[in-house]
């Protein structure tokens, strides 16, 4: 096995193996039910994969234009402007990506500079702040705290300065199950207006949303929209994580500068793919669909969960259900998520590994994208906790 023979700088000295992967490796040693990653245990509509073929057999195996593949861009100005009223050019306002992620990591690079200060709020997806780090920006880090996870606008009042160039913004939220509300976005625009910050906002879970409320896109906002750069996620929509697919839509000036850099990191996502989904999309029911479906399985594993000595958080958005384990015990939450993988055999993932300073306020995160099958077991085991 070769060695690098030398002293590695590293960029990111702090990063290490991501909570996901180790929980999920540790729900595999240990046989446990994996309620820790977030992704479904079931698979996608058969005829996605059939579309996939057909494109392929089709001879559709080559590069695809920079930006994605004409039907899907037009899918998505479709999708957009139906669901939030905003009108995007699918010529020069929409970019396909390889997932969220890699969307996030692109925005961030096109348009932070050394020194520019991005807000974040914390407890905040694990790849917002080694990308901002990467360019040399300095994350900015505001607090929304249990058990409401609200944000503080008079403390992101306080926390904008003339360095700062960016807002990253999630909602609906990982791992709180949080939305935000109409107002919260009022509130943004009206601490933006007048600013060049451009708000970066994570919508991956925007049609999985409970009880009837609304999704609040940037979108939805024409103040907000001129302004941000809206990330969304095929994986997360069709049960297709795996597939890292995912969108940006941005007004064009935003949008020239992140192609510039896709073009140089990614260049173009595969081209099948794209093909299928854009022929997928063309059902608006199943998207339309997606909050029923999780719902009903937030509903059962709130049930199902009913019994257990577990306090559950409420959970208005995402498939994501947090929850104090206070009445069991006070246990830091790592040492209780390995605790009860190892022991009861269900995997979950301790919130504190989304704060920088590994702020634990008992509460760790389960995630209900899984067949009732699943959930039940796990339920079963949870309740005996
Ligand atoms: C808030 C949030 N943003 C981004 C992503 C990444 O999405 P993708 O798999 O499309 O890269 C996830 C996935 O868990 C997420 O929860």
């Amino acid at each position: 096995m070769p060695t690098f023979p030398a002293r590695i700088d590293s960029r990111l000295p702090q990063v290490g193996t991501t909570i996901f992967t180790v929980m999920s490796r540790l729900a595999q040693e240990c046989g446990a039910i994996n309620l820790s990653q977030g992704f479904p245990d079931f698979n996608a509509d058969d005829m996605l994969f059939e579309r996939v073929a057909y494109w392929m057999r089709a001879g559709f195996n080559q590069y695809a234009p920079l930006a994605g593949v004409p039907p899907l861009r037009e899918a998505i100005a479709h999708k957009v402007a139906a669901l939030y009223g905003t009108t995007y050019d699918a010529e020069t306002e929409i970019t396909v990506t390889a997932g969220a992620t890699q969307a996030l990591f692109t925005a961030v690079a096109a348009l932070v500079h050394p020194g520019d200060e991005v807000i974040v709020f914390e407890p905040v997806y694990d790849s917002y702040a080694p990308a901002i780090e990467l360019q040399g920006g300095r994350v900015v880090r505001l607090q929304l705290a249990a058990p409401d996870y609200r944000p503080d606008w008079d403390a992101v009042a306080a926390a904008i300065t003339p360095r700062t160039r960016m807002i990253m913004i999630n909602s609906p939220h990982n791992p709180t199950a949080t939305v935000w509300s109409a107002d919260d976005l009022a509130w943004l625009a009206a601490l933006t207006r007048g600013t060049g910050i451009v708000v970066v906002s994570d919508e991956v879970y925007e049609h999985i949303v409970f009880d009837g409320t609304r999704h609040e896109s940037c979108a939805r906002d024409a103040e907000l929209a001129a302004r941000s750069v809206i990330v969304s996620s095929f994986g997360k929509t069709y049960h297709i994580t795996g597939w890292k697919v995912g969108y940006v839509v941005a007004p064009r000036e935003l949008m020239a500068e992140f192609r510039k850099v896709h073009q140089f990191n990614v260049f173009t996502v595969n081209t099948p793919v794209q093909l299928a989904l854009a022929d997928y999309m063309a059902d608006a029911s199943r998207h339309e669909g997606l909050a029923a479906f999780y719902q009903a399985k937030r509903d059962f594993f709130r049930a199902a969960l009913g019994g257990s000595r577990f306090e559950l958080l409420p959970s208005a958005g995402t498939y994501f259900q947090l929850v104090r384990y206070r009445a069991i015990c006070d246990e830091p939450d790592t040492a209780f998520v390995e605790r009860l993988t190892r022991d009861t055999g269900v995997a979950a993932i301790p919130v504190s590994a989304f704060f920088a300073d590994g702020r634990d306020e008992r509460v760790i995160r389960f995630c209900f994208a899984k067949n009732e099958a699943t959930l039940a077991a796990a339920c079963e085991r949870l309740c005996r906790v």
